[in-house]
């Protein structure tokens, strides 16, 4: 990999990632895939390191640091255990920076502390069952009554939903104006009306935790409103461009775990008196495999670098989010095709991670949502 690109710190920090999740997060990843259970452990592991605070003020508890120094750990993570990773993004890359950006100093003091210590955990709601691509066109209401804002409505595919205590969730005022009527609010864990419930049946990242949100008459005060009436929608919108750096970090390291596990196989699995490895077509398909691994991580680590210069980053994050999701999904593919009949099923490595790449290219922006954005830019819109 691109070493040359990292600093000597970041270098450290991706080594102690990577050696604190060979011996946390690799062990526990096969049995957390079987047998779903919230990542409570490797979430409080991660807390422990300091790595729940990455890229957030010390003023909040947090670590400080950068988005790139965010993007070496988040790989580090992915490649242990997928479903770890989106646990940790939405959290970290969602929820609390919305808080961060938006919140007021209370709010900020009173809750992002106790978040960077997996205390409370953190969910982003602004997916409903009407639409997920369009976002504009959500649904839930937020309706001005005594003081604050009564919200109906419902969020799904939502991670962290049912574990979460703090809430951000996006709501219209009115529905006609899209973009333009929809604020953002801040909902505790224990406010009348608000019911999560667990989705079953996920064909990957089964240790996440992702359901339904509900809202019944769900009573905010004003001040719960973060940032101003009918900024809702480009404050979702800033906070998913930088999102997605943080997942294209994600789909690197799944990539990178589906390549290592390719390039284990072909050289011990012998047809026709030779390793796999020892075919051409095997030589050409792993030679694709490592080079839109590193052009997806050179995309992620520009988008990352630019994002910290300060400089326009939105066009390069679809770039990267595109690029290294279709990578991991291809990479995982081909790892399943290397492994024939074994890596149709568990406990193959190549198994689980070809179920837990396939949503990448779904969640946080589809394939199709990215290629807009980069051509919108393209075209000056
Ligand atoms: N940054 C800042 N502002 C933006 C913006 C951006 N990237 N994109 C749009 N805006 C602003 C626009 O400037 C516009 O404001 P003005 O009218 O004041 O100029 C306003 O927002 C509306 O913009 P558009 O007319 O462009 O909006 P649109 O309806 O055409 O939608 C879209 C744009 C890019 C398609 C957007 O809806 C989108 O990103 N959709 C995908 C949603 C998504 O990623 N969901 C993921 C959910 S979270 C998740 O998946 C987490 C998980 O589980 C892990």
């Amino acid at each position: 990999m691109a070493d040359i690109l990292l600093s000597e710190e970041e270098r450290l920090l991706r080594n102690s990632v990577r050696e604190f999740a060979e011996r946390e997060l690799v062990p526990r990843a096969g049995e957390l895939d079987a047998h779903p259970q919230f990542p409570w452990e490797n979430m409080r592991a991660l807390a422990g390191l300091g790595l729940t605070g990455l890229t957030i003020d010390p003023k909040y508890g947090g670590s400080g640091g950068t988005t790139k120094a965010l993007v070496v750990a988040i790989e580090e993570i992915a490649r242990a255990c997928a479903a770890t990773s989106v646990t940790y993004i939405a959290h970290l890359s969602l929820a609390m920076q919305t808080l961060h950006r938006f919140a007021t100093e209370e709010q900020k003091a009173r809750l992002l502390p106790s978040m960077v210590r997996v205390e409370r955990v953190g969910a982003f709601c602004l997916t409903e069952p009407g639409g997920g691509s369009d976002a504009a066109s959500l649904q839930t209401t937020a309706t001005w009554r005594d003081g604050g804002y009564v919200l109906n409505g419902t969020k799904t595919f939502i991670t962290n939903a049912t574990v979460a205590d703090v809430l951000v969730v996006f709501a219209t005022h009115d529905r006609t104006k899209r973009a333009k009527g929809i604020s953002c609010f801040l909902v505790e864990r224990g406010a009348r009306g608000l019911i999560t419930t667990p989705l079953h049946g996920k064909m990957g990242m089964r240790a996440s935790d992702t359901g339904t949100v509900h809202f019944e008459e769900v009573w905010v005060p004003e001040g719960n409103r973060l940032g101003p009436e009918g900024q809702g929608f480009k404050e979702a919108m800033l906070i998913l461009d930088a999102s997605r750096i943080a997942i294209a970090a994600q789909c690197v390291g799944i990539a990178q775990s589906a390549f290592e596990v390719a390039l284990s196989y072909v050289q011990q699995r012998q047809a026709f008196g030779q390793r796999l490895a020892d075919f051409q077509h095997t030589q050409f398909t792993l030679a694709e495999m490592a080079t839109r691994l590193e052009a997806s991580r050179l995309l992620t680590w520009q988008a990352a670098m630019l994002y910290d210069a300060g400089q326009p980053f939105i066009k390069e994050a679809s770039m990267a989010k595109w690029m290294a999701s279709e990578t991991a999904v291809w990479c995982a593919d081909r790892a399943v095709q290397f492994h024939g009949g074994y890596g149709y099923f568990s406990p193959a490595a190549a198994e689980r991670l070809y179920r837990d790449a396939r949503v990448l290219t779904i969640y946080e922006g589809t394939s199709e949502i990215q290629r807009l954005i980069i051509a919108r830019h393209l075209l000056g819109r």
